[in-house]
């Protein structure tokens, strides 16, 4: 469903106003005053954070982010805060990032934080939205949707719960039997819930769903409100993470290409220490070693898996790319915009249709005719499609540069090392090379070995495929035409330091390492039909490249998690019911997506090793876990990008 945004009114006395509910967002008597008073002293904070490394805060609907601001404001301001903030919310219909200036005006306490929030504002598209703040002291996982689909999905130990939608009259989705089960299903055991509404319904809903709950005195002196905690009979959440939540924050990572080197990022910035073991010299030597690859998302008509994970996975991908830089390790990359064109017309037509079904907004995804596409590209193009101006290319050596700069001391290089072997002692993983001997141990092992994840033990029940890559460097002055990525079937950048990336070819189980000119031929053949004319004079047999090996997975998702024990399943069986191998983990499978996938499904890895609330819905999480294999007879047709 497209998000339809919400636009800001104010009611007579300047009360922030929904025209969409019909309803104030906050009492009139003052939001912060509400904010502190029904929701930060009624979930008992800040006293219940103390003590704690994480706390988790649950709210049913986001609005202006108010109750957020505060209960930021009010951790930064205690000096016995938590190591860690996670703020969860859900919002049907959120403000653009200039309505929230607007109206954040109005709270000059919290100038600076509503202005790291805005600057960090995503694109107003459907699905999770992780924001990482405060220097990553502070995470805002934000659920664009209906709380009712994005409470069923979203995987989180809740410390306490904010009801916060508008009157129960007015917005019944949010005060509904079926909301109440949701949030005790994502209640911690001690949770607490506080709410302004003290509605007969509200307070029966809550305590069938496992909550027992009292009147307080509300915020105004005059008004009630209403407390409530998780009793022990409560409901429990099916997928407790907790068997794979680990003790001690050292882990070891094989591999260095934008797989590892994201995970051992990811990981630092929580406080782990990582042991980053590579065979090759430097980051960056095997698949993830090309001049440019692209980054943008695949959209779809019914907005399956597959462009949903890429719309966040890029989404994702981009901001972390910003926050390197941010943090002084900056990546060789650029928005520079992405136009995938039509083969034919009939393909136009539907990618046209699918702009308008999906409704993205137009920074994101638009269509863009024939005319449009050939001023974007700079060269005269027959047909249209798709334009996704927030897109671009990275270098992808330099984003793992920038990953293992970030996390310093805390990741420790052991390069020209081989791992021949992976061997559990007790707790600990053991990185053994050749002669036996330990290159590093850990109680957490991460498989980020490209293709040669194959050569483990361990791993034999993934089915990881190589698939050959072969890229052609053609000599370009900077600022010539295109100066955007352009795509269809293949790829070209723009020139990037005197040279264009055009690729790629792609071919299953083809061990061969040294470049051919036969590939080069397919490379301008497909050069040549994105941008007609274009190859004209380039000689295959002349031109450089790179050939590279793709992790790829059948069903060209990646394989993000606890690796499983090769065992057979039912093929019902739940996916935190299947076996795993106690501290090992994979980040792999990339295929052709590398870029698009790496920073986010570190995100997703590092968060379910720590505990934290997952960044993505439930529905994807199972649809990279490595285990799914295990659940389905194993894809025999041909695989591909
Ligand atoms: C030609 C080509 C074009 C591509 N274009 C794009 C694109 O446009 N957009 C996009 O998103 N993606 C693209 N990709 C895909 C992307 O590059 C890959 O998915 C990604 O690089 C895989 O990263 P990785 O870290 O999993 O593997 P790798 O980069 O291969 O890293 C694995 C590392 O493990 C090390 N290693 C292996 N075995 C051992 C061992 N036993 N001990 C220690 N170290 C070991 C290797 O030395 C290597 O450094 C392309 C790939 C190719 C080949
Ligand atoms: C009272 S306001 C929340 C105010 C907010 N907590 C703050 O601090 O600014 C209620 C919010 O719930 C959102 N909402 C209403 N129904 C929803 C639903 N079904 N799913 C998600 N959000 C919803 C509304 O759009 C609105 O932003």
């Amino acid at each position: 469903m497209p998000i339809v945004p919400t636009r800001l009114d104010f009611t007579d006395d300047g009360t922030p106003w929904s025209d969409i509910f019909g309803d104030v967002y906050h009492s009139a008597r003052g939001g912060v005053g509400q904010a502190h008073h029904v929701f930060l002293a009624g979930n008992g904070l800040p006293a219940r954070w103390r003590g704690r490394h994480r706390f988790v805060v649950l709210e049913t609907g986001f609005g202006l982010g108010l109750n957020f601001l505060a209960t930021w404001a009010a951790w930064r301001s205690d000096p016995q805060r938590c190591a860690r903030l996670h703020f969860v919310s859900c919002e049907l219909h959120p403000f653009s990032s200039a309505d929230l200036e607007r109206v954040h005006g109005r709270w000059p306490e919290f100038g600076s934080l509503a202005h790291e929030l805005r600057a960090n504002w995503p694109e107003l598209t459907p699905g999770v939205h992780r924001l990482h703040l405060d220097d990553e002291r502070v995470t805002l996982t934000l659920y664009f949707g209906d709380a009712r689909d994005g409470l069923a999905q979203l995987d989180l130990r809740a410390d306490a719960l904010f009801l916060d939608g508008f009157s129960p009259a007015r917005n019944p989705d949010l005060w509904s039997p079926r909301i109440f089960h949701l949030l005790a299903r994502l209640a911690a055991p001690d949770a607490t819930l506080a709410t302004w509404s003290v509605a007969g319904e509200v307070r029966e809903g809550l305590r069938r769903a496992g909550f027992e709950v009292e009147k307080a005195p509300g915020f105004d002196g005059k008004r009630q409100m209403l407390r409530g905690r998780r009793t022990a009979t409560g409901m429990t959440n099916p997928a407790d993470p907790g068997s794979t939540i680990a003790t001690e924050r050292r882990a070891l990572v094989i591999g260095a290409g934008i797989a590892g080197t994201s995970i051992a990022e990811r990981l630092s910035a929580r406080g782990w220490r990582v042991h980053l073991i590579d065979a090759a010299d430097s980051v960056g030597e095997g698949a993830s070693g090309n001049h440019a690859g692209v980054l943008r998302p695949l959209p779809s008509l019914d907005d399956n898996r597959m462009s949903r994970l890429t719309r966040a996975g890029t989404l994702y991908g981009w901001r972390h790319i910003a926050r390197l830089a941010a943090s002084g390790h900056p990546v060789r990359a650029d928005a520079s915009g992405v136009l995938h064109l039509a083969r034919d017309e009939a393909q136009m037509d539907k990618m046209r249709a699918v702009v308008e079904r999906l409704a993205l907004p137009p920074t994101h995804l638009r269509f863009v005719t024939a005319t449009e596409a050939t001023a974007l590209a700079g060269w005269p193009l027959p047909l249209g499609g798709w334009w996704f101006a927030g897109s671009g290319w990275v270098q992808p050596p330099s984003l793992c540069r920038a990953n293992v700069a970030a996390g310093g001391k805390a990741v420790q290089r052991h390069f020209g090392c081989r791992v021949a072997e992976l061997e559990r002692r007790g707790d600990h993983w053991h990185a053994l090379d050749a002669d036996g001997n330990a290159i590093a141990s850990a109680p957490v092992a991460v498989l980020a070995a490209g293709t040669a994840i194959r050569d483990f033990a361990q791993a034999q029940g993934l089915p990881v495929v190589s698939a050959r890559g072969q890229v052609s460097l053609l000599a370009a002055d900077d600022g010539s035409a295109p100066r955007v990525v352009v795509c269809r079937g293949g790829y070209v950048s723009p020139a990037i330091d005197g040279l264009r990336c055009a690729g790629a070819t792609f071919s299953v189980d083809d061990d061969e390492p040294s470049l051919r000119s036969e590939d080069h031929a397919e490379n301008l053949d497909k050069l040549d039909a994105m941008l007609p004319g274009y190859a004209a004079g380039l000689d295959p047999t002349t031109l450089g490249g790179r050939v590279g090996f793709r992790p790829a997975s059948p069903d060209r998702l990646p394989m993000v998690g606890a690796v499983p024990l090769a065992l057979p399943v039912e093929r019902n069986t739940p996916p935190h019911a299947i076996a795993r191998i106690p501290g090992l983990h994979v980040i792999s499978g990339f295929g052709a997506r590398g870029l698009v996938w790496s920073a986010l499904m570190a995100e997703l890895l590092a968060s379910q090793l720590e505990g934290d609330p997952l960044p993505l819905t439930r529905d994807l999480c199972e649809a990279v876990d490595p285990a799914r294999f295990l659940l389905r007879p194993p894809i025999t047709g041909r695989i591909d990008e």
